[in-house]
């Protein structure tokens, strides 16, 4: 039912639906998208998202200020004069998508879009059609560096010889504990130049492992279930580069623009920025 696109939609997607668009599971980017108040879900990932918002109350706080995450992340990489970027697990285009964000202080910025999901992947590339000089939306999953590495469009648009900065934003989590996440991560760091950067969010489980696994129960039937990670193993993702100030800390606590949120401990995701040596 492509109603359930909800009015707004229509000029971004057909009135048909591709079919390897699968309403029957839920699908990561379009709960994260009704959590965000978006208009690109169905029935199927409402209930999911409304499972892990009754558990959590803070979930849409917590999706809000993973998205404010990344904006504070990719303004300072454009800042320290990073122009290239491969966004993956990049979920529906919305305000403040990394190559607004980049483009404003670096308007040469190149951006690879990353996602499994096709859904990411039609929606990206209405929107973003016309750019493909500074832009590249490649449908492709994470747990395969190596096909993403090596596409034809990523080598396009990205010069692996100098500086790019990798986002993993609230991405790894949907990478098991019986897959070798650690390893994933590693294959793009060692495909990276010195000077470049890697930006990691990451669930966790706030302290309160029996609320946590309640609220993940809203991802028992999505495309990809939700893991939670320790600060230890989080900070393990970026290896033997630099985390710059103040390291990996609940999100609204890492470089903050404004007051932080007196509620900060109720954000159970955690992140940080490292640069290559
Ligand atoms: C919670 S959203 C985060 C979106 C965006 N990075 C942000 O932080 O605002 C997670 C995204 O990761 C994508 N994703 C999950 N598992 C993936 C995988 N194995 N490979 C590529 N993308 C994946 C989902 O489709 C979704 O778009």
């Amino acid at each position: 039912m492509t109603e359930e696109l909800g009015p707004g939609t229509g000029p971004l997607l057909p009135d048909w639906l591709p079919p390897e668009i699968d309403q029957t599971k839920a699908h990561p980017a379009r709960m994260y998208d009704y959590m965000l108040g978006g208009k690109n879900h169905f029935e199927v990932d409402r209930e999911a998202a409304e499972v892990v918002m009754r558990a959590t109350p803070a979930a849409r706080a917590m999706v809000t200020e993973n998205r404010a995450f990344l904006g504070r992340a990719v303004r300072h990489l454009a800042e320290a004069g990073i122009t290239q970027f491969l966004d993956i697990g990049t979920g529906l285009p919305g305000v403040g998508n990394t190559g607004e964000v980049a483009r404003a202080v670096q308007p040469e910025a190149r951006v690879a879009y990353v996602d499994y999901d096709p859904i990411v992947a039609v929606h990206s590339r209405a929107l973003l059609s016309g750019d493909e000089t500074r832009t590249a939306v490649v449908l492709a999953d994470v747990r395969e560096p190596k096909k993403i590495l090596g596409h034809p469009q990523v080598l396009e648009l990205l010069d692996f010889d100098q500086p790019v900065a990798v986002l993993m934003v609230a991405l790894l989590h949907f990478v098991g504990h019986d897959e070798d996440a650690a390893g994933i991560v590693a294959a793009f760091r060692d495909a990276l130049a010195p000077g470049s950067a890697l930006v990691i969010s990451h669930g966790t489980d706030g302290g309160q492992p029996e609320v946590s696994a309640a609220a993940r129960k809203g991802w028992d039937n999505a495309k990809s279930n939700l893991v939670v990670r320790e600060r230890a193993a989080i900070e393990a993702f970026f290896g033997d580069f630099d985390l710059i100030e103040p390291g990996v800390v609940q999100l609204p606590r890492w470089r903050p623009d404004g007051p932080v949120r007196e509620d900060w401990e109720t954000i159970w995701l955690e992140g940080g920025l490292a640069f290559k040596r």
